[in-house]
């Protein structure tokens, strides 16, 4: 960590110190934490039944272990820097909350990354079995687009359908699932630095931009300029997200990550690390943090959570 202490010394992160926003950050965090869970609470099922444990797996998966809910964190400082009450993000919030967690049940499974510890927690398959992590991710996919469609949500027919679309489209094949298919198809092989990028801009940063951008399309006001501003903001944080992701795996420990360090090179995935090493990886994540925070350069203060959120990225240790 002691690289982005020194690198963001002259990088100025807001209009005081970096790590006092920081500081804010981690609250501001906290706040979003609690808004998102107790959402999360509210809408999942909660009705257990004697035929089968599918409700309780979705609970656990998605409320058991925590989580950081950075998606949800996006929703909502996407939404305060173009002039959203909260009330009106919780309903992204939560889908884009689902589908990570659909997403993450899935990546653990033993077809794909075979890991059996998840926030702390066992992974999903371990706690149940593969057959209920399969239809628990299958679960909550869909209810993501559920409650996007059906929630009495303050915004016009059209704007949600756009909201839907985005959604769908940076979880298919041409985002996540995209992503993740060629993260299996990449075990074993060596990959060149653009086509790693590109995994991982689909793999996680697919579903990262539209969280940022769910945020923005509940403004009525906000702009098309602003948008396409937020969406090469969100590009950036994806990609420098993924990568601290490659970096934890390696020096971070498996109590802290709360899953296993050292997954990435067991099942010799791809990685910046593996690619590039450890410290020219942590200076393309600060680079694509410095790319992202001149992206918000257009917006006023209001975006100040989504210019701490960046750093926060490139800096947090789980
Ligand atoms: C982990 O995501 C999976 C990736 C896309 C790298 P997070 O680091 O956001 O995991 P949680 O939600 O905090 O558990
Ligand atoms: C997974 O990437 C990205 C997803 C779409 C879930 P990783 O396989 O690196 O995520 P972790 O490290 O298991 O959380
Ligand atoms: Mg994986
Ligand atoms: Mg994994
Ligand atoms: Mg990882």
């Amino acid at each position: 960590m002691e690289i982005y202490g020194e690198l963001l010394e002259n990088n100025v992160i807001v209009d005081e110190k970096p790590m006092s926003g920081l500081t804010d950050f981690n609250s501001c965090l906290k706040h979003y934490q609690q808004r998102v869970n107790r959402a999360l609470s509210d809408l999942l099922p909660d009705s257990p039944t004697p035929k089968h444990n599918l409700t309780e797996a979705m609970r656990y998966s998605v409320i058991g272990g925590g989580g950081k809910r950075i998606r949800p964190a996006m929703v909502y400082a996407a939404g305060e820097a173009t002039g959203v009450d909260q009330d009106m993000l919780d309903t992204p919030a939560c889908a884009v909350e689902m589908i990570h967690a659909y997403s993450l049940i899935h990546d653990d499974l033993p077809a794909m990354d075979d890991d059996d510890l998840r926030r702390g927690q066992a992974t999903c398959h371990v706690a149940f079995d593969e057959a209920t992590a399969i239809l628990t991710g299958d679960a909550l996919q869909t209810y993501a687009f559920e409650i996007l469609a059906a929630s009495d949500l303050q915004i016009d027919d059209r704007r949600r359908l756009q909201m839907i679309t985005l959604l769908a489209s940076a979880t298919g094949s041409e985002g996540m699932a995209g992503g993740q298919a060629i993260d299996i198809a990449a075990v074993g092989r060596s990959l060149t630095l653009e086509e790693l990028e590109a995994m991982h801009r689909l793999k996680t940063g697919a579903l990262i931009k539209a969280s940022i951008l769910l945020g923005a399309m509940c403004s009525p006001e906000v702009s098309e300029d602003d948008l396409t501003s937020l969406g090469h903001y969100a590009d950036c944080i994806g990609l420098s997200f993924q990568i601290q992701d490659d970096i934890l795996d390696v020096v971070g420990d498996t109590e802290t990550l709360g899953k296993p360090s050292g997954s990435d090179e067991k099942m010799q995935k791809p990685t910046y690390p593996s690619i590039l090493g450890l410290d020219a990886s942590r200076k393309l994540a600060l680079e694509q943090h410095d790319r992202a925070l001149a992206y918000l350069e257009t917006l006023d203060a209001r975006a100040n959570k989504l210019r701490q959120l960046s750093a926060y990225i490139i800096q947090r240790e789980f």
